[in-house]
């Protein structure tokens, strides 16, 4: 089947060619930055250009720069390494702050941490447009900002583009002297990002959502944190990330997220044009459908949209879209192939049966009004086949038979 509209860039957007081109070029190359021979020494030179790059793109120092292995794998070393580097210090700051939004890649290391060394972790709540409850946060660092190792939330949510008051976080833990943490792996080439301006102590970026390749992302971390290391071996970022560097990626990394940040403005406002006709259709096309996530659409990610249809499953609605050529997101994750709502929907406030019937559409660099289109044509005959499919088969029917499993959204 043809793809048509391809409406899942949260998830993975393409290449940027300018990024392709770099990523060919460097793999015909050989020469690992480590090593001391000229060839080694052109691979170190790509590698710090490239921090330059993405230092100069999002307002940090270039010694600020740890590259990773992904998004989730500097989540995890943001969690994990500030709150051990705390407890070290002092043994009493155990608690781990977390938004109840953030994306798994923040929350199982938290509740990692958790099950095994010893983190009390609290979930901060968020109101109805998933947006945290800064006077949550208050009260909490009011009560326990002493016994706090870390706060850790999401610069933009993933599933309902939710923007989150991160200058406002900032500010409250800065108070109790708490570092913080912000996954902006959804916001970078979306809305403005700089590092040093956001006052954030660690920010997590990923290269697949910008433009550039898969399995390739970057912790920026001030130097003072003492950041313990989660990989262990030759130590080869700052000490604190070993494993040898993937030169064609990071290069490639580097040029998407400064073309995703030169080009910010012109293409997020193109964006949030299509993002606006999009929700304008499918509210005409299917009158009962929730948008949610903010209802002001400059307090949410320019390209993202998302839906909750009454009386559909979301699962069923993506299969049938699917295979019409509409590729999207339910948001939800899937455990022994039986959907489940998304977490976010529930701490949203959303009754189980409503987070069900969730879809997410987010658009990218290539997307163009003929994928809306094709969405919006595309839509009111699923809707009807996956309510038919709800009402035959009663409470659950309609979940597609054998769905895949998957460990989350991305
Ligand atoms: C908000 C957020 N954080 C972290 C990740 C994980 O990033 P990566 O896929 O680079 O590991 C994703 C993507 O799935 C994400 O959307």
């Amino acid at each position: 089947m043809r793809v048509s509209a391809y409406l899942d860039h949260a998830a993975t957007t393409p290449v940027l060619p300018e990024a392709a081109a770099v990523l060919v070029e460097h793999l015909s190359r050989t020469g690992n930055p480590s090593s001391l021979h000229t060839s080694g020494r052109a691979a170190r030179r790509a590698v710090e250009e490239a921090r330059e790059t993405l230092a100069g793109a999002l307002g940090a120092r270039p010694s600020e720069v740890l590259l990773t292995g992904g998004g989730t794998e500097a989540d995890n070393l943001a969690v994990k390494g500030l709150f051990w580097a705390r407890t070290a210090e002092d043994p009493a700051r155990r608690r781990v702050l977390v938004s109840a939004v953030e994306h798994h890649a923040v929350l199982d290391p938290a509740f990692w941490l958790a099950e095994h060394a010893g983190a009390e972790i609290v979930l901060l709540p968020v109101d109805g447009e998933g947006r945290l409850r800064l006077d949550a946060l208050r009260d909490e660092l009011a009560a326990h900002g002493a016994e706090t190792a870390l706060v850790s939330v999401m610069w933009a949510n993933n599933e309902v583009g939710t923007l989150q008051p991160v200058a406002e976080v900032v500010a409250l833990a800065h108070a109790h002297g708490v570092p913080v943490h912000a996954d902006a792996v959804q916001a970078v080439g979306q809305v403005p990002v700089d590092f040093a301006a956001s006052g954030l102590d660690a920010m997590t970026i990923s290269g697949h959502k910008v433009g550039g390749p898969v399995g390739v992302g970057a912790l920026l971390a001030r130097r003072e944190l003492g950041l313990v290391p989660v990989l262990h071996g030759g130590g080869q970022e700052r000490g604190v990330r070993s494993g040898s560097l993937d030169v064609p990626a990071i290069a490639a990394f580097a040029v998407a997220v400064d073309a995703a940040v030169c080009g910010r403005e012109a293409t997020a406002g193109r964006l949030a044009g299509l993002r606006d006709a999009l929700v304008a259709g499918v509210r005409g096309a299917v009158p009962d459908a929730v948008l949610r996530g903010p209802a002001d659409p400059t307090d949410r990610l320019p390209a993202n949209a998302h839906f909750t249809f009454p009386g559909c499953e979301g699962d069923s609605l993506l299969y049938l879209l699917d295979s019409a050529g509409v590729e999207c997101s339910t948001g939800s994750a899937c455990q022994a192939g039986v959907p489940q709502p998304s977490h976010v929907l529930l701490a949203m406030g959303l009754d189980e049966a409503d987070a069900r019937g969730a879809l997410r559409f987010s658009l990218g660099w290539p997307s163009t009004r003929d994928d809306v289109d094709a969405l919006l044509a595309a839509l009111p005959g699923a809707v009807d086949r996956a309510r038919a499919a709800g009402l035959a088969g009663g409470p659950g029917a309609g979940r597609s038979a054998g769905a895949r499993s998957t460990a989350g959204v991305a």
